[in-house]
Protein backbone atom coordinates (compact mmCIF):
# COMPACT_ATOMS: atom_id res chain seq x y z
CA UNK A 1 0.00 0.00 0.00
CA UNK A 2 1.16 3.29 -0.96
CA UNK A 3 1.72 5.76 2.49
CA UNK A 4 1.92 9.49 2.16
CA UNK A 5 5.31 9.37 3.66
CA UNK A 6 7.70 10.14 -0.01
CA UNK A 7 10.92 8.21 -0.14
CA UNK A 8 10.88 7.31 3.64
CA UNK A 9 9.33 3.63 4.38
CA UNK A 10 6.74 3.41 7.24
CA UNK A 11 9.41 1.28 9.30
CA UNK A 12 12.33 4.39 8.79
CA UNK A 13 9.69 6.68 9.61
CA UNK A 14 8.75 5.35 13.05
CA UNK A 15 12.27 4.03 14.07
CA UNK A 16 13.50 7.82 13.00
CA UNK A 17 10.66 10.03 13.42
CA UNK A 18 7.40 8.90 15.51
CA UNK A 19 7.14 10.43 18.69
CA UNK A 20 10.74 11.80 18.14
CA UNK A 21 11.12 14.17 15.66
CA UNK A 22 9.43 16.73 13.35
CA UNK A 23 9.30 15.41 9.51
CA UNK A 24 8.59 17.39 6.49
CA UNK A 25 7.33 15.55 3.19
CA UNK A 26 7.09 17.46 0.71
CA UNK A 27 4.68 16.48 -2.11
CA UNK A 28 3.78 13.37 0.61
CA UNK A 29 0.28 13.85 -1.79
CA UNK A 30 1.33 14.88 -5.12
CA UNK A 31 -1.51 16.60 -7.22
CA UNK A 32 -3.73 16.71 -3.93
CA UNK A 33 -7.09 17.66 -4.77
CA UNK A 34 -8.94 18.10 -1.86
CA UNK A 35 -12.38 16.48 -2.16
CA UNK A 36 -14.38 19.22 0.23
CA UNK A 37 -13.29 22.97 0.24
CA UNK A 38 -13.78 25.99 2.67
CA UNK A 39 -17.88 26.04 1.52
CA UNK A 40 -18.15 22.63 2.42
CA UNK A 41 -16.66 22.91 5.72
CA UNK A 42 -18.72 26.27 6.66
CA UNK A 43 -21.43 24.16 6.14
CA UNK A 44 -20.83 21.26 8.36
CA UNK A 45 -19.80 24.08 10.99
CA UNK A 46 -23.65 25.07 10.67
CA UNK A 47 -24.39 21.62 11.62
CA UNK A 48 -25.84 20.41 15.01
CA UNK A 49 -23.55 17.37 15.26
CA UNK A 50 -20.16 19.12 14.01
CA UNK A 51 -17.61 20.27 16.61
CA UNK A 52 -16.92 23.09 15.19
CA UNK A 53 -14.56 26.20 16.20
CA UNK A 54 -14.35 29.75 14.81
CA UNK A 55 -10.61 31.50 15.53
CA UNK A 56 -9.84 34.69 15.53
CA UNK A 57 -6.90 36.97 16.32
CA UNK A 58 -3.22 37.10 15.49
CA UNK A 59 0.34 36.59 17.41
CA UNK A 60 1.44 40.45 16.94
CA UNK A 61 -2.02 41.76 18.76
CA UNK A 62 -2.60 39.11 21.31
CA UNK A 63 -6.79 39.78 20.25
CA UNK A 64 -7.47 35.63 20.30
CA UNK A 65 -11.39 35.06 20.00
CA UNK A 66 -12.54 31.86 20.26
CA UNK A 67 -16.87 30.71 19.36
CA UNK A 68 -17.88 27.19 19.66
CA UNK A 69 -20.37 25.77 16.62
CA UNK A 70 -22.95 25.21 15.60
CA UNK A 71 -22.67 28.11 13.28
CA UNK A 72 -24.95 30.14 11.23
CA UNK A 73 -24.71 31.18 7.61
CA UNK A 74 -24.60 35.16 9.17
CA UNK A 75 -21.75 34.01 11.24
CA UNK A 76 -19.95 33.62 7.69
CA UNK A 77 -21.18 36.75 5.74
CA UNK A 78 -20.23 38.66 8.86
CA UNK A 79 -16.43 37.76 8.92
CA UNK A 80 -13.58 40.43 8.46
CA UNK A 81 -11.03 39.32 5.04
CA UNK A 82 -8.17 38.59 7.27
CA UNK A 83 -6.72 36.67 10.59
CA UNK A 84 -9.71 34.23 11.13
CA UNK A 85 -9.72 29.89 11.52
CA UNK A 86 -12.49 27.51 11.07
CA UNK A 87 -11.65 24.23 12.80
CA UNK A 88 -13.94 21.26 12.13
CA UNK A 89 -13.09 18.21 14.11
CA UNK A 90 -13.86 14.35 12.95
CA UNK A 91 -14.58 15.83 9.43
CA UNK A 92 -14.15 11.52 7.75
CA UNK A 93 -17.23 10.93 10.00
CA UNK A 94 -19.35 13.29 8.27
CA UNK A 95 -17.95 12.66 4.87
CA UNK A 96 -17.09 8.94 4.43
CA UNK A 97 -15.43 9.28 1.36
CA UNK A 98 -12.50 10.57 3.27
CA UNK A 99 -12.13 7.87 5.34
CA UNK A 100 -9.78 6.63 2.42
CA UNK A 101 -7.12 9.34 3.47
CA UNK A 102 -7.22 8.39 6.83
CA UNK A 103 -6.57 5.10 5.72
CA UNK A 104 -3.89 5.73 3.76
CA UNK A 105 -2.17 6.28 7.34
CA UNK A 106 -3.11 2.79 8.81
CA UNK A 107 0.63 1.73 9.11
CA UNK A 108 0.06 3.31 12.49
CA UNK A 109 -2.95 1.27 14.22
CA UNK A 110 -6.15 2.25 13.68
CA UNK A 111 -6.68 2.36 17.59
CA UNK A 112 -4.22 5.39 17.75
CA UNK A 113 -5.77 7.48 14.92
CA UNK A 114 -8.19 9.87 16.22
CA UNK A 115 -9.72 12.02 13.57
CA UNK A 116 -9.12 14.20 10.37
CA UNK A 117 -9.73 17.69 11.50
CA UNK A 118 -9.79 20.46 8.93
CA UNK A 119 -9.18 24.14 9.59
CA UNK A 120 -10.20 26.71 6.74
CA UNK A 121 -8.16 29.74 7.50
CA UNK A 122 -8.07 33.59 5.66
CA UNK A 123 -5.24 35.05 5.14
CA UNK A 124 -3.53 35.62 8.25
CA UNK A 125 -5.26 33.04 9.57
CA UNK A 126 -3.74 31.14 12.93
CA UNK A 127 -4.84 29.51 16.15
CA UNK A 128 -1.46 31.15 17.41
CA UNK A 129 1.47 29.27 18.98
CA UNK A 130 0.70 26.26 20.79
CA UNK A 131 2.21 22.26 21.69
CA UNK A 132 -0.40 19.38 21.74
CA UNK A 133 -0.35 16.19 23.58
CA UNK A 134 -0.90 14.30 20.51
CA UNK A 135 1.10 13.59 17.13
CA UNK A 136 -0.17 15.34 13.95
CA UNK A 137 0.43 14.97 10.79
CA UNK A 138 -0.72 18.50 9.53
CA UNK A 139 -1.46 17.82 5.50
CA UNK A 140 -1.33 21.25 3.63
CA UNK A 141 -4.81 20.90 1.37
CA UNK A 142 -4.68 24.35 -0.08
CA UNK A 143 -3.36 27.39 -0.38
CA UNK A 144 0.08 27.56 1.36
CA UNK A 145 1.25 27.59 4.93
CA UNK A 146 4.33 29.26 7.01
CA UNK A 147 4.71 26.66 10.11
CA UNK A 148 7.11 27.75 12.61
CA UNK A 149 8.38 25.63 14.97
CA UNK A 150 9.79 24.44 18.02
CA UNK A 151 11.17 21.96 20.56
CA UNK A 152 12.83 24.25 23.12
CA UNK A 153 10.71 26.93 24.07
CA UNK A 154 9.33 28.80 27.50
CA UNK A 155 5.87 26.53 27.78
CA UNK A 156 4.40 29.71 29.67
CA UNK A 157 0.36 29.93 28.37
CA UNK A 158 -0.39 33.61 27.45
CA UNK A 159 -2.92 34.65 30.65
CA UNK A 160 -6.36 35.20 30.52
CA UNK A 161 -6.83 33.58 26.65
CA UNK A 162 -9.95 31.26 25.57
CA UNK A 163 -6.74 29.48 23.57
CA UNK A 164 -3.95 27.62 24.51
CA UNK A 165 -1.63 29.91 23.06
CA UNK A 166 2.37 30.26 24.28
CA UNK A 167 3.03 33.68 25.90
CA UNK A 168 6.30 33.83 24.04
CA UNK A 169 7.48 32.08 20.76
CA UNK A 170 10.62 31.68 19.02
CA UNK A 171 11.28 29.99 16.24
CA UNK A 172 14.14 26.76 15.35
CA UNK A 173 12.44 26.23 11.61
CA UNK A 174 10.09 27.28 9.26
CA UNK A 175 8.53 26.31 6.50
CA UNK A 176 6.23 27.31 3.91
CA UNK A 177 4.01 24.49 3.36
CA UNK A 178 2.22 24.19 -0.10
CA UNK A 179 -0.73 21.81 -1.45
CA UNK A 180 0.50 18.05 -1.10
CA UNK A 181 3.06 19.05 1.30
CA UNK A 182 3.01 17.54 4.78
CA UNK A 183 4.76 18.04 8.17
CA UNK A 184 4.39 15.72 11.20
CA UNK A 185 4.89 16.53 14.69
CA UNK A 186 5.36 14.23 17.96
CA UNK A 187 3.53 15.63 20.88
CA UNK A 188 5.39 18.42 22.55
CA UNK A 189 6.31 20.16 19.74
CA UNK A 190 5.20 23.82 19.90
CA UNK A 191 3.94 25.19 16.38
CA UNK A 192 2.55 28.30 15.07
CA UNK A 193 0.72 28.11 11.34
CA UNK A 194 0.23 31.74 9.72
CA UNK A 195 -1.98 30.99 6.44
CA UNK A 196 -0.33 33.34 3.94
CA UNK A 197 -2.87 32.86 1.64
CA UNK A 198 -6.66 31.40 2.03
CA UNK A 199 -6.49 27.51 2.26
CA UNK A 200 -6.90 24.47 4.03
CA UNK A 201 -4.95 22.67 6.71
CA UNK A 202 -5.80 18.95 7.25
CA UNK A 203 -4.79 17.57 10.44
CA UNK A 204 -4.80 13.57 10.98
CA UNK A 205 -4.53 13.13 14.85
CA UNK A 206 -3.37 10.47 16.65
CA UNK A 207 -4.66 9.36 20.00
CA UNK A 208 -3.04 8.39 23.36
CA UNK A 209 -4.67 7.80 26.54
CA UNK A 210 -3.01 9.44 29.74
CA UNK A 211 -3.05 7.20 32.83
CA UNK A 212 -6.13 9.54 34.42
CA UNK A 213 -8.07 8.34 31.29
CA UNK A 214 -7.67 4.46 31.92
CA UNK A 215 -7.97 4.50 35.73
CA UNK A 216 -11.42 6.81 35.26
CA UNK A 217 -12.18 4.40 32.36
CA UNK A 218 -11.70 1.88 34.91
CA UNK A 219 -13.41 2.87 37.53
CA UNK A 220 -16.37 3.91 36.14
CA UNK A 221 -16.33 0.08 34.26
CA UNK A 222 -15.85 -1.37 37.94
CA UNK A 223 -18.90 1.05 39.01
CA UNK A 224 -21.05 -1.05 36.60
CA UNK A 225 -20.18 -4.63 37.66
CA UNK A 226 -22.34 -6.09 39.76
CA UNK A 227 -19.77 -5.72 42.86
CA UNK A 228 -18.03 -2.62 42.19
CA UNK A 229 -14.63 -4.59 41.74
CA UNK A 230 -14.82 -5.28 45.53
CA UNK A 231 -15.25 -3.52 48.69
CA UNK A 232 -12.74 -2.74 50.96
CA UNK A 233 -13.20 -4.99 54.29
CA UNK A 234 -10.94 -5.08 57.66
CA UNK A 235 -12.60 -7.86 59.84
CA UNK A 236 -9.38 -7.80 61.93
CA UNK A 237 -9.75 -3.90 62.80
CA UNK A 238 -8.06 -3.03 65.96
CA UNK A 239 -9.61 -0.05 68.41
CA UNK A 240 -8.36 3.49 66.48
CA UNK A 241 -5.57 5.30 68.41
CA UNK A 242 -4.76 8.74 66.72
CA UNK A 243 -7.80 10.87 65.79
CA UNK A 244 -7.79 11.17 61.92
CA UNK A 245 -4.77 8.94 61.10
CA UNK A 246 -5.37 6.60 57.94
CA UNK A 247 -2.25 4.25 58.92
CA UNK A 248 0.40 2.88 56.57
CA UNK A 249 -1.07 -0.91 56.85
CA UNK A 250 -4.36 0.21 55.42
CA UNK A 251 -2.80 2.59 52.74
CA UNK A 252 -1.04 -0.34 52.16
CA UNK A 253 -3.96 -2.81 51.86
CA UNK A 254 -6.09 -0.02 49.58
CA UNK A 255 -2.94 -0.25 47.34
CA UNK A 256 -3.35 -4.00 47.17
CA UNK A 257 -6.69 -3.78 46.40
CA UNK A 258 -6.32 -1.33 43.44
CA UNK A 259 -3.21 -3.32 42.31
CA UNK A 260 -5.43 -6.54 42.27
CA UNK A 261 -7.79 -5.04 39.36
CA UNK A 262 -4.50 -3.74 37.84
CA UNK A 263 -2.98 -7.39 37.90
CA UNK A 264 -6.32 -9.22 36.66
CA UNK A 265 -5.21 -9.54 32.54
CA UNK A 266 -8.18 -11.41 32.28
CA UNK A 267 -10.47 -8.52 32.38
CA UNK A 268 -8.35 -5.60 32.12
CA UNK A 269 -6.98 -6.48 28.87
CA UNK A 270 -10.89 -6.79 27.28
CA UNK A 271 -11.68 -3.30 29.57
CA UNK A 272 -8.63 -1.79 27.59
CA UNK A 273 -9.65 -3.05 24.21
CA UNK A 274 -13.59 -1.95 25.06
CA UNK A 275 -11.89 1.97 26.13
CA UNK A 276 -9.85 2.13 23.23
CA UNK A 277 -12.77 1.62 21.07
CA UNK A 278 -14.88 4.74 22.25
CA UNK A 279 -11.90 7.04 23.45
CA UNK A 280 -12.76 10.77 22.50
CA UNK A 281 -15.40 9.14 20.11
CA UNK A 282 -17.48 12.47 20.19
CA UNK A 283 -20.91 10.17 18.62
CA UNK A 284 -21.60 6.95 19.04
CA UNK A 285 -23.50 5.18 15.62
CA UNK A 286 -27.18 5.18 16.82
CA UNK A 287 -29.49 1.57 16.44
CA UNK A 288 -31.80 1.40 13.11
CA UNK A 289 -35.39 1.88 13.74
CA UNK A 290 -35.67 -2.09 11.91
CA UNK A 291 -34.44 -5.12 13.36
CA UNK A 292 -32.98 -8.00 10.76
CA UNK A 293 -32.20 -11.43 11.29
CA UNK A 294 -29.09 -13.84 10.14
CA UNK A 295 -31.07 -15.12 7.07
CA UNK A 296 -32.20 -12.07 5.73
CA UNK A 297 -28.75 -10.49 6.10
CA UNK A 298 -27.28 -13.95 4.20
CA UNK A 299 -29.85 -13.45 1.55
CA UNK A 300 -29.18 -9.62 1.24
CA UNK A 301 -25.32 -10.52 1.13
CA UNK A 302 -25.99 -13.32 -1.88
CA UNK A 303 -28.05 -10.82 -3.56
CA UNK A 304 -25.41 -8.49 -4.09
CA UNK A 305 -25.94 -6.30 -1.31
CA UNK A 306 -22.27 -4.07 0.36
CA UNK A 307 -21.54 -3.60 4.13
CA UNK A 308 -20.96 -0.38 5.31
CA UNK A 309 -19.24 0.32 8.63
CA UNK A 310 -20.83 3.09 10.44
CA UNK A 311 -18.29 6.01 10.31
CA UNK A 312 -18.55 6.39 14.07
CA UNK A 313 -18.22 2.92 14.32
CA UNK A 314 -15.07 2.11 16.32
CA UNK A 315 -13.39 -1.42 15.81
CA UNK A 316 -10.05 -2.76 18.38
CA UNK A 317 -9.82 -6.80 18.69
CA UNK A 318 -7.38 -9.00 20.25
CA UNK A 319 -6.26 -12.35 19.21
CA UNK A 320 -7.68 -15.39 21.85
CA UNK A 321 -7.47 -18.81 21.68
CA UNK A 322 -9.52 -19.94 18.20
CA UNK A 323 -9.84 -16.85 16.99
CA UNK A 324 -10.55 -12.61 17.84
CA UNK A 325 -12.67 -10.58 20.61
CA UNK A 326 -13.85 -8.07 18.69
CA UNK A 327 -14.90 -4.47 20.54
CA UNK A 328 -17.24 -2.34 18.68
CA UNK A 329 -17.79 0.93 20.14
CA UNK A 330 -16.94 -0.31 23.66
CA UNK A 331 -19.11 -4.02 22.85
CA UNK A 332 -17.60 -7.40 22.87
CA UNK A 333 -17.92 -9.83 20.14
CA UNK A 334 -16.28 -13.03 19.73
CA UNK A 335 -15.28 -14.19 16.16
CA UNK A 336 -12.93 -15.25 13.43
CA UNK A 337 -9.60 -13.12 13.39
CA UNK A 338 -10.47 -13.31 9.36
CA UNK A 339 -14.03 -11.60 10.30
CA UNK A 340 -11.95 -9.09 12.70
CA UNK A 341 -9.68 -8.28 10.08
CA UNK A 342 -12.12 -7.60 7.64
CA UNK A 343 -14.19 -5.64 9.34
CA UNK A 344 -11.08 -3.53 10.72
CA UNK A 345 -9.37 -3.13 6.63
CA UNK A 346 -11.81 -1.39 5.23
CA UNK A 347 -14.81 1.04 5.38
CA UNK A 348 -16.41 -1.52 3.28
CA UNK A 349 -15.93 -4.39 4.76
CA UNK A 350 -14.99 -7.60 2.05
CA UNK A 351 -16.55 -10.14 3.56
CA UNK A 352 -17.51 -13.04 1.03
CA UNK A 353 -21.41 -14.33 1.79
CA UNK A 354 -20.64 -18.10 0.24
CA UNK A 355 -17.88 -18.72 2.66
CA UNK A 356 -19.82 -17.25 5.60
CA UNK A 357 -19.87 -19.23 9.24
CA UNK A 358 -23.14 -19.36 11.29
CA UNK A 359 -20.56 -17.21 14.23
CA UNK A 360 -19.49 -14.34 11.48
CA UNK A 361 -23.16 -14.33 10.18
CA UNK A 362 -24.53 -13.65 13.94
CA UNK A 363 -21.98 -10.94 14.68
CA UNK A 364 -22.29 -9.34 11.63
CA UNK A 365 -26.09 -9.21 12.11
CA UNK A 366 -25.56 -8.09 15.87
CA UNK A 367 -23.36 -5.17 14.19
CA UNK A 368 -26.24 -4.42 11.86
CA UNK A 369 -28.50 -4.21 14.18
CA UNK A 370 -27.05 -1.97 16.57
CA UNK A 371 -26.47 0.39 13.72
CA UNK A 372 -22.07 -0.24 13.74
CA UNK A 373 -22.66 -1.79 10.31
CA UNK A 374 -24.51 -0.40 7.42
CA UNK A 375 -26.03 -2.99 4.92
CA UNK A 376 -26.45 -0.87 1.09
CA UNK A 377 -28.59 -3.05 -1.01
CA UNK A 378 -27.38 -1.34 -4.48
CA UNK A 379 -24.22 -3.02 -5.45
CA UNK A 380 -21.11 -0.06 -5.93
C1 LIG B 1 -4.61 24.52 12.27
O1 LIG B 1 -4.97 23.74 11.38
O2 LIG B 1 -4.59 25.75 12.08
C2 LIG B 1 -4.19 24.04 13.60
C3 LIG B 1 -3.71 22.67 13.59
C4 LIG B 1 -2.77 22.42 14.76
O3 LIG B 1 -2.04 23.29 15.13
O4 LIG B 1 -2.74 21.33 15.33
CO1 LIG C 1 -1.61 22.02 17.05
Amino acid sequence: MNTPLGEIGPGQFLAEYWQKKPCLVRQAFPGFKPLVNGDDLAGLACEEMAEARLVRGSFEAADWRLEHGPFNKDTFRQLPENCWTLLVQDVEKHYAPLQELVHQFSFIPDWRLDDLMISFAATGGSVGPHFDQYDVFLLQAEGKRRWRIAVDYDPELLPDCPLNVLRSFTAEHEWVLEPGDMLYLPPGVAHHGVALEPGMTWSIGARAPSAADLLQGLGEWLAFSADEGGRYSDPGLQPASRAGEIDRQTLQDLQEMMRSKLDDTDSLHPFLAAFMSRFRLANEPASPPDVTNMVDVAAALMNGATLMRNPWTRLTWFEVPGGARLFSTGQPYDCSVELAEALCGHIYPRIDPNVLDEVSLEVITRLVNTGQLLIEMNQR
